[in-house]
């Protein structure tokens, strides 16, 4: 199994204390206050329970400490200021949430499906992506949450807070960032054998940048040549249409990642390896060694078919 941390590396690791989004900001100052907050009442309380235990404690012939229950003054003080603590924080928390969890509009701008174990990402212009969900920088998208089989959980730490991803109930969830770059996000609940792997960029660009990947994803297929030309064959033969859908081509599955735009991609298998032509190989002769219990089965192909399906994949930019 080859180690994926090159794509970490080239993309981003979890960077829980680190938000760049107004509301993953909101979320980590309010986590900052409470922090604090109670830090300070266990120092106080811990610091009052060492201090009786040293002060008032059991000595021969010493006469018992002075008693104070039902001391109206003192009850009142501590019933305040635990009430004022608590008035606190639910202001604080209430204004975090208007922050980050505003309530969605009717149309989301964007549908996330969590699959075991990957994403799809539907934009409402018919762009499908998969385990890699671009973003114009800047601007709050909505998102739907939806699931295909199992819950999933969604979790970009640096740019938004965790939502379950729920079959038949669909969640929404604010996404945002505050400028350019590659986030990675993972799932963050227990969904199977490759739970650990489904990962997924989240990828902040400039407007431009983010219409120019809009407009090539658009695009169907390229029709390919020679060797790629007898790698569409195949993968029509070998009913890899029946779960992978190609733009272009006859029969729309949508049951495995949509495989229009592959060699635009930076990963394979949810960020287990990098997108090369040589691991797009070893994930083609058997796709259970990269990804144990992945639903795609081994197919037992042979060198040439597999050379004519990466032929044709690498033309699926
Ligand atoms: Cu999907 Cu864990």
């Amino acid at each position: 199994m080859v180690c994926p941390v090159p794509i970490l590396a080239a993309g981003s690791v979890l960077r829980v204390f680190e938000p760049d989004s107004p509301q993953a900001r909101a979320i980590f100052h309010l986590g900052e206050i409470c922090t604090v907050i109670l830090a300070a009442i266990f120092v106080i309380v811990a610091g009052l329970i060492v201090f009786s235990l040293m002060r008032f404690r059991w000595r021969e012939g010493a006469p018992d400490p002075e008693q104070v229950a039902g001391n109206k003054r003192i009850e009142i003080i501590w019933t305040a200021i635990p009430a004022v603590i608590v008035v606190m924080l639910f202001v604080l928390t209430a204004r975090a949430m208007m922050v980050a969890d505003p309530a969605p509009p009717p149309k989301p701008d964007l549908i996330v499906i969590g699959h075991q174990w990957w994403w799809e990402f539907r934009y409402p212009n018919g762009v499908v992506a998969v385990n890699e969900l671009h973003i114009p920088v800047g601007k709050a998208l909505a998102l739907r949450l939806d699931s295909a089989d199992v819950l999933h959980e969604f979790w970009v730490p640096e740019l938004t807070r965790k939502m379950t991803a729920v079959p038949n109930h669909p969640n929404h969830i604010w996404l945002e960032a505050d400028k350019p770059g590659t986030y990675l996000g993972i799932c963050s609940e227990f969904c199977g054998t490759q739970h650990a792997w489904m990962h997924f960029l989240v990828i902040a660009e400039p407007q431009a940048d983010f219409d120019a990947w809009t407009r090539a994803q658009l695009q169907p297929a390229a029709a390919p040549q020679g060797e790629a030309a007898k790698g569409l064959a195949l993968f029509e033969q070998l009913s890899c249409s029946s779960c992978h859908a190609i733009k272009g081509t006859p029969d729309h599955a949508r049951v495995a990642p949509d495989l229009t735009h592959i060699a635009s991609r930076r990963e394979l298998g949810a960020c287990i390896v990098e997108n090369t032509p040589e691991n797009l190989r070893r994930w083609l002769e058997n796709p259970q060694k990269i990804k144990p219990g992945v639903l795609m089965p081994n197919f037992k192909l042979t060198n040439e078919q597999v050379n004519e399906l990466v032929a044709y994949f690498e033309t699926l930019k």
